[in-house]
């Protein structure tokens, strides 16, 4: 396993620790909307993974276990034992290897757009082109590659909203996208780690989703012992920059049941 990097990571709110994980190329300010709502009752923790925001991005792979020890170090440094977990897309993948390593310290399990499929080899071998075209010539073709497919084609994204997800993804360095990009190609079918889960569980998708279909989330959760399913209308895989609110209403109820 590649050495732990200290991961950079914002706080708010007292009591039991809520951990929300970013997806790629994303940092913790995707979440800035849930951090504000749901910081009055919990104390919310917003990591940059490795090789986003403002965290180290070294060289070489960044498998999901690897991503998730990140994590749960980050909770040792900030004396949390246990917490509940919520993870957006790659962010989800750190939480399902999370689930593997560790599944005692967590309470709960909100997967926010995603889910636990390997890829195919087609995405395989595209992600593995796409990181070393990110070393030899930067992320930029390839973040931006990804801006059509992340809002709900029903409700145009609002400029701001558009410039404030690009100025998210092109701040991810050429390595810590290279670095993610490797390290999803080589993740494993996580269908059996949410088959055993026997914590409380839910899965929110947008309804327009277009990375992550309504299919593939309705799948999730009936895999998942006990977890419920909440589609987010007029939302596609940024529903918690596309749909705020919703997105925040979505997570309370299972949060307060876990509290
Ligand atoms: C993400 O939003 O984290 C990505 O779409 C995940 C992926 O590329 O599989």
């Amino acid at each position: 396993m590649p050495p732990i990097v200290k991961l950079v990571a914002e706080e708010r709110g007292q009591g039991t620790p809520l951990v929300l994980l970013h997806g790629f190329p994303f940092d913790h300010r995707i979440w800035q909307a849930q951090v504000e709502a749901l910081s009055d009752i919990c104390r919310v923790i917003t990591p940059d993974l490795r090789g986003h925001g403002s965290s180290p991005f070294p060289d070489g792979v960044y498998d999901m276990d690897t991503m998730a020890q990140d994590v749960l170090a980050l909770l040792d440094r900030l004396d949390v034992r246990r917490a509940i977990w919520a993870g957006h897309s790659m962010g989800g993948y750190v939480l399902m290897a999370a689930l593997r390593l560790a599944p005692e310290r967590i309470m709960g399990a909100a997967f926010v757009a995603t889910h636990p499929l390997p890829d195919s080899d087609a995405k395989r071998a595209q992600r593995l082109d796409d990181a070393t075209e990110a070393i030899r010539l930067g992320s930029t073709r390839i973040v931006c590659g990804m801006l059509d497919k992340l809002f709900a084609p029903s409700v145009s994204a609002t400029p701001a909203l558009a410039q404030k997800t690009v100025d998210i993804m092109v701040n991810t360095s050429p390595v810590g996208v290279a670095g993610a990009l490797r390290g999803m190609a080589g993740r494993p079918d996580s269908t059996g780690t949410l088959r055993s889960m026997t914590v409380p569980a839910v899965v929110v998708v947008g309804a327009e989703d277009q990375i992550v279909s309504l299919d593939v989330a309705r799948n999730m959760a009936d895999t998942i012992p006990g977890a419920t399913l909440v589609i987010v209308p007029g939302a596609g895989h940024m529903l918690m920059l596309e749909q705020p609110d919703a997105t925040t209403d979505a997570l309370r109820p299972f949060i307060e049941d876990v509290l």
